[in-house]
């Protein structure tokens, strides 16, 4: 049985007033060039945090997450799932959801436009509602990034889909198991799916699917919601169906990206810190490559430390699904490379348009020529502060990294990327004894 008698009105939000960026164009003054020391404790991870907040529309009981990371994604996340009517209250890491009144079943487009994770809340609401409009998140400074994926599995369960004015506009009866395999490994696709499967009628198998650990986070709180997943962390997820989820609580996971972070600026910068609450069976690619370019890390528990006594050594990389090494920490890298000794070729393979950041470490002194999708890294003796721009997430990441390595003031403008993705990213980076300064 649908849920659909429970959306009481349909909202389209059409206003006429052209919408306000409200983004606050803060910058992040750090002066570089000194070794880092000392100890930060690890986040939840955004990237398991958003789709966890989205599966609160697969059920009507009260559902609870913690270790919830304060960050402007996930406040996009809560006010979205607020105007369809979702109560969401956060009282500091927890959040307690309830969707038993929908509203409306609408991501609009000033949202996502904002967020593309916002189209996790697609395949929950047409499994459980059998409706949904979310608008198509366009495109974004690192490529493309369609959602055909999401549309072909979820028109495989048996949802008719059609575009309509810029929105994904998806109905359905109770969908139905089917096999799906998808074209290529997406994350948030995955996902989508899995939580659509959850409540379609008998088993969806998911082939080619996406290995992050993010996606068994997920499976892990469906499971405890009353779903039946079996295989995530493998490329063929099963689904048996069941007619309706309850409420639990569940933890977020530990953030690897931003753990991953913060060790690749004790690498480029120098020094030792201790991760706390850190995941490091989720980082074997990073671990590895951080081991090659000479840092010295020992991971006990949840604990992760890291010690740089030299001069790093330059690491070549391909970004790839999974467990390779994540797309997600190419930026940092990149930075790490720029202050080693020798020539790093460094190969993106997941997203076309992810080396916005290198005219900006050029700025900074780095030497770096671009040949395709590899970025050829000659390493400098050592960067020299300037004023540089931040282009995304990850690109906002790798300039900070940059300027810790760098000698003098590097001033990093258009920081609400990195207030997307990284809690309380200057005061971390106090703890580690770096002079950061947020100028409003
Ligand atoms: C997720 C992560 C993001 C990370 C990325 C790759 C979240 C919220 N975000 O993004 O931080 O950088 O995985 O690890 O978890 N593609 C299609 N059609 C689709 C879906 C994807 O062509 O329907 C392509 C994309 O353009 C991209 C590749 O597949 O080239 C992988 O994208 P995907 O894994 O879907 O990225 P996201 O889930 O958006």
């Amino acid at each position: 049985m649908l849920d659909s008698p429970r959306i009481t009105r349909a909202v389209h939000f059409r206003r006429p007033r052209p919408p306000s960026t409200g983004i606050p164009m803060d910058k992040l003054k750090i002066r570089g060039g000194a070794r880092l020391r000392g100890e930060v404790a690890v986040s939840g991870a955004k990237n398991a945090a958003l789709p966890i907040l989205a599966a609160s529309l697969l059920t009507a009981d009260e559902f609870i997450v913690d270790n919830v990371p304060q960050l402007q994604d996930v406040a996009t996340t809560l006010k979205l799932l607020r105007q369809m009517g979702v109560a969401a209250e956060r009282d500091g890491g927890t959040v307690r959801l309830k969707a038993d009144d929908l509203s409306n079943t609408e991501a609009p487009y000033e949202m996502v436009k904002t967020m593309r994770a916002s189209i996790l809340v697609l395949g929950p609401l047409v499994a459980r509602f059998g409706t949904a409009r979310v608008s198509l998140p366009g495109g974004c400074a690192i490529g493309a990034r369609p959602v055909d994926q999401h549309i072909k599995g979820l028109e495989l369960l048996g949802a008719r889909i059609r575009i309509e004015g810029g929105f994904v506009v998806a109905e359905a009866k109770r969908l139905k198991g089917t096999r799906i395999v998808t074209d290529m490994v997406t994350v948030t696709g995955t996902e989508n799916l899995m939580m659509a499967a959850a409540l379609a009628e008998g088993e969806t198998i998911i082939e080619n699917a996406a290995r992050e650990p993010e996606v068994v986070d997920l499976a892990d709180a469906l499971n405890a919601m009353g779903a039946r997943i079996s295989g995530a962390g493998t490329a063929s997820i099963a689904v048996q169906g069941v007619e309706r989820l309850h409420g639990t609580r569940h933890r977020v996971m530990p953030d690897r990206i931003e753990t991953g972070t913060f060790l690749t600026a004790v690498a480029a910068a120098g020094g030792e810190a201790v991760l706390r609450g850190a995941a490091p069976h989720t980082l074997d690619a990073v671990l590895d490559k951080l081991k090659e370019a000479g840092a010295d890390l020992r991971a006990e528990g949840d604990l992760l430390s890291i010690r740089m006594d030299r001069r790093p050594r330059a690491v070549s990389l391909r970004t790839a699904p999974y467990p390779a090494f994540p797309t997600d920490m190419q930026a940092q890298f990149m930075a790490l490379d720029c202050v080693a000794d020798g020539v790093a070729r460094i190969t993106e393979t997941i997203f076309e348009n992810r080396f916005m950041h290198v005219l900006e470490l050029q700025r900074l002194g780095a030497n770096i020529a671009i040949e395709g999708n590899t970025a050829v890294v000659h390493g400098v003796d050592r960067l020299a502060g300037a004023p540089v721009m931040a282009t995304d997430l990850r690109a906002s990441a790798c300039l900070v990294v940059a300027a810790l390595a760098a000698d003098g003031e590097t001033l990093v403008d258009r920081i609400y990327h990195l207030d997307r993705g990284y809690e309380k990213m200057e005061s971390k980076l106090a703890a580690l004894g770096a002079q950061v300064e947020r100028v409003k």
